[in-house]
């Protein structure tokens, strides 16, 4: 039998309605609940839905020939491989080949396209659609990389590439985050909250449970600089909020990754910060022996 999922909003709507038998609350509800002096666990309600899925993610962004994908697809499946599920994210031509040399390994590492058309197909030279990259193999696609947004790419075109990546049955991973001179202007939650509700507006909560979020400030990549931790777990609990202003059963299942300049060292500090479902990973991504390091880190308990 499907057990009805109760939020905070439901109880706010209709405050003295009967729950109905086995309903399931979500975290806040549970608080809202016993605020209103009920005894949630005397009446036996489930648990909140289950916690979002781990994920590290390499994102090769234009690095790598064919070859060189090869290789590194060897060097994986040569090293211990444990830690969350490991997305590779590698240029459109690497896509396919890479698809048949996981096989071949025996590695159930999942595939993401760097990019989507905003088009389900026709007569748009260059755009590679979601349709095309579903049948490359690929189960993600990123959208909103900071490095596509300062090329020029809007909230709003974001938006219709993650509606067009779900349509085609991908998982969109879409990337937020703040520049410095917003971050030093007291901006960083604002900036991330419109890029975050541009895409959220459009989605029913069967499509939010699809998303994936990767915060990266884009001040934070490639330059070998971090946030402190404490300014990273503000923001990865600021992401939630916003999520959960669209569905707050939901809000708590999505991943939500950090990104910029992980590597190694910092790993395991970053990825087991409360809220943080794993990791967008570039230039460290790029050695198989450093990409499953931080795989292993962010998959071990902390230390
Ligand atoms: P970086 O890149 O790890 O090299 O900082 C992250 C990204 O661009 O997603």
């Amino acid at each position: 039998m499907e057990r009805p999922l109760i939020t905070a909003r439901d109880l706010e709507r209709a405050p003295g309605a009967p729950l109905p038998p086995g309903a399931l609350l979500t975290p806040l509800a549970r608080d809202v609940l016993r605020k209103r002096g009920v005894h949630v666990e005397a009446l036996g309600l489930g648990a909140p839905p289950a916690a979002a899925a781990r994920l590290v993610v390499a994102n090769w962004k234009s690095h790598k020939t064919l070859d060189e994908g090869l290789a590194f697809v060897r060097d994986l499946a040569a090293l211990p491989g444990a830690g969350p599920q490991a997305v590779l994210c590698p240029p459109f031509t690497l896509l396919h080949p890479l698809r048949m040399a996981l096989q071949a390994a025996g590695l159930t590492v999942e595939l993401g396209a760097q990019d989507v058309s905003p088009h389900p197909d026709g007569p748009h030279t260059g755009e590679v659609s979601g349709r095309q990259l579903h049948d490359a193999g690929c189960r993600f696609a990123v959208v909103g990389h900071s490095e596509r947004r300062a090329a020029g790419e809007t909230s709003a075109l974001c938006r219709r590439k993650a509606l067009a990546a779900l349509a085609a049955g991908l998982q969109p991973i879409v990337c937020v985050g703040e520049t410095l001179d917003e971050r030093r202007a007291g901006r960083a939650e604002a900036v991330v909250s419109e890029q975050l509700g541009a895409v959220l507006d459009a989605l029913d909560p069967a499509r939010l449970a699809r998303l994936v979020v990767a915060y990266e400030p884009r001040w934070a990549i490639g330059t070998g600089v971090t946030p402190r931790p404490a300014e990273v777990a503000a923001m990865l609990a600021h992401v939630r909020r916003v999520l959960a202003r669209a569905s707050e059963a939901i809000a708590a299942a999505v991943p939500v990754l950090y990104g910029g300049s992980v590597a190694e060292d910092n790993a395991a500090a970053l990825l087991h910060l409360p809220g943080c479902s794993g990791a967008l990973v570039g230039g460290a991504s790029l050695d198989a022996r450093r990409f499953a390091a931080i795989r292993a880190a962010a998959g071990a308990p902390r230390a």
